[in-house]
């Protein structure tokens, strides 16, 4: 039976992973000396986690990368994309290396060589270490160059050998949830302190591309940003300039300064906050890229919202369409435009799709098995968008799936499982899902049509 995905658009090098991030799944937060970072702050605030759940032993990667690997393998991946944890390197913000921290990864780099897996390496996965935020975190400059400075000693260590790297994942998260809506670390609700955060989240991202460049030259360098298809609730006027005000919030306000555009002039309006800019500053945050990373989840509907938040805008929830365990809409199509909309409108030459991925409330049924055909039907319909999208001439290079394993998935603590591993998390027994095997069966097919052909 013929898959349904057109395999066969897919490139023959094309690179096949999967993704997690550091405090999401390493757990032992305070061990050979890793300090506290925001999300320890955050995650042990009582209210802030559902369930009051916290990182503190996630899925004890710390101790088990060992066994992960095998996970990876069986899966059959090129690539593992994970983040390394600011705290664990250099525990202190800025200053001096932890050794300890620096040989878990370093170890890890290794091992995943040997297993023929290429790592790809984010440098901020949201875990800015505490110390940092009694600084003034990313609303303040000196944030952006302790990045540079961290950036600059991991790739010194890890740079021979790890040649793929992310800065950034998600800075929308960081500075809109972070810091505007308050549901994410650090939990402020000021839009002052959520534009400067923007702001120096992106200048420490080019600030940290020329510190990797300049450790790693041979390094291939990206950014990871979260995009989304915005659509108007209806045809009004004022429906419409909401969607662009939200595609201005979600999507421009990030790609347009990384592409040398500068931060779009109507968003700037919008927010009414004057920019922390010095001169050079754009330059910098447009330093030239290799890769751009595009995590895609879900659509967004929105309405006009005039006494809401910035931008104004509101979601809307669509009825009768359907929706993963966190009540996101699935629209494969929204992968498709987002891909072609980096090719035509931004000139990407290569981008990898970084993360996608679903969460459904799996358990392990009697016989042992998790068949989880929701998630399954999700990977394979944006597999098929991808595949379209490639075949109209999108760059795509790779796909990540998210997630290895079920994981600490932020404010909505550990009952949101995204992986196509099940985490026990008393026993910490992992389980193939059944999406899992689809995935492994996705790219074995998909390698031996590069083989036929060769
Ligand atoms: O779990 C997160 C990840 O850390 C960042 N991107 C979205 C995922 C699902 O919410």
């Amino acid at each position: 039976m013929s898959d349904p995905i057109d395999l066969a658009a897919f490139p023959d090098n094309f690179r096949w992973g999967t993704a997690t991030s550091a405090y999401q799944i390493e757990g032992a937060v305070d061990e050979d000396g890793r300090s506290p970072s925001i999300w320890d702050t955050f995650s042990h605030t009582p209210g802030k986690i559902d369930g009051d759940d916290n990182g503190d032993t996630a899925c004890d990667h710390y101790h088990r990368w060992r066994d992960d690997l095998g996970l990876m393998r069986q899966l059959g991946v090129d690539m593992y994309r994970l983040s390394v944890a600011w705290p664990r390197v250099m525990p202190g913000g800025d200053g001096p290396v932890n050794p300890k921290g620096l040989a878990f990864y370093d170890e890890l780099t290794d091992a995943l060589l040997e297993a023929g897996i290429t790592p790809s390496v984010t440098l901020y996965h949201w875990d800015l270490p505490q110390v940092l935020q009694d600084r003034g975190g990313w609303p303040e400059r000196d944030t952006a160059e302790h990045f540079a400075a961290y950036a600059s000693a991991v790739a010194e260590r890890l740079g021979d050998r790890v040649t793929h790297w992310a800065t950034l994942n998600e800075p929308l998260c960081s500075a809109w949830i972070g810091h505007l809506e308050g549901k994410m670390a650090p939990g402020w609700t000021d839009l002052t302190a959520a534009v400067r955060a923007s702001y120096h989240l992106l200048l420490g991202h080019g600030l940290a591309t020329q510190a990797i460049r300049a450790a790693a030259p041979d390094a291939e360098i990206g950014i990871v940003t979260n995009l989304s298809t915005v659509h108007a609730a209806t045809d009004s006027p004022e429906d419409v300039a909401a969607a662009h005000r939200q595609d201005g919030h979600v999507n421009r306000w990030w790609l347009d300064p990384v592409h040398g555009r500068g931060f779009p002039a109507d968003m700037v309006e919008v927010y009414g906050v004057e920019l922390p800019e010095k001169p050079g500053d754009l330059e910098t945050i447009a330093t030239p890229l290799d890769w751009l990373g595009l995590n895609y989840y879900m659509p967004a509907h929105v309405a006009d919202d005039p006494d809401g938040p910035a931008p104004y805008a509101r979601s809307v929830r669509r009825e009768g369409v359907p929706r993963t365990g966190m009540d996101w809409e699935i629209d494969a199509s929204g992968i498709e435009t987002l891909l072609l909309r980096l090719t035509e409108e931004y000139g990407a030459r290569s981008i990898y799709v970084t993360e996608n991925g679903s969460s459904f409330p799996d358990r392990v049924g009697p016989d042992g098995t998790v068949d989880d055909p929701e998630r399954r039907a999700y990977l394979e319909s944006h597999l098929a968008a991808c595949a379209s999208a490639v075949a109209k001439g999108a760059p795509l290079a790779g796909y990540f799936a998210w997630s290895l394993m079920d994981n600490f998935e932020w404010a909505y603590g550990y009952d949101k499982r995204f992986g196509l591993f099940h985490v026990d998390y008393a026993t910490q027994a992992r389980t193939i899902k059944a999406s899992g095997r689809r995935y492994a069966e996705i790219i074995d097919t998909h390698r031996k049509l590069g083989r036929r052909a060769a």
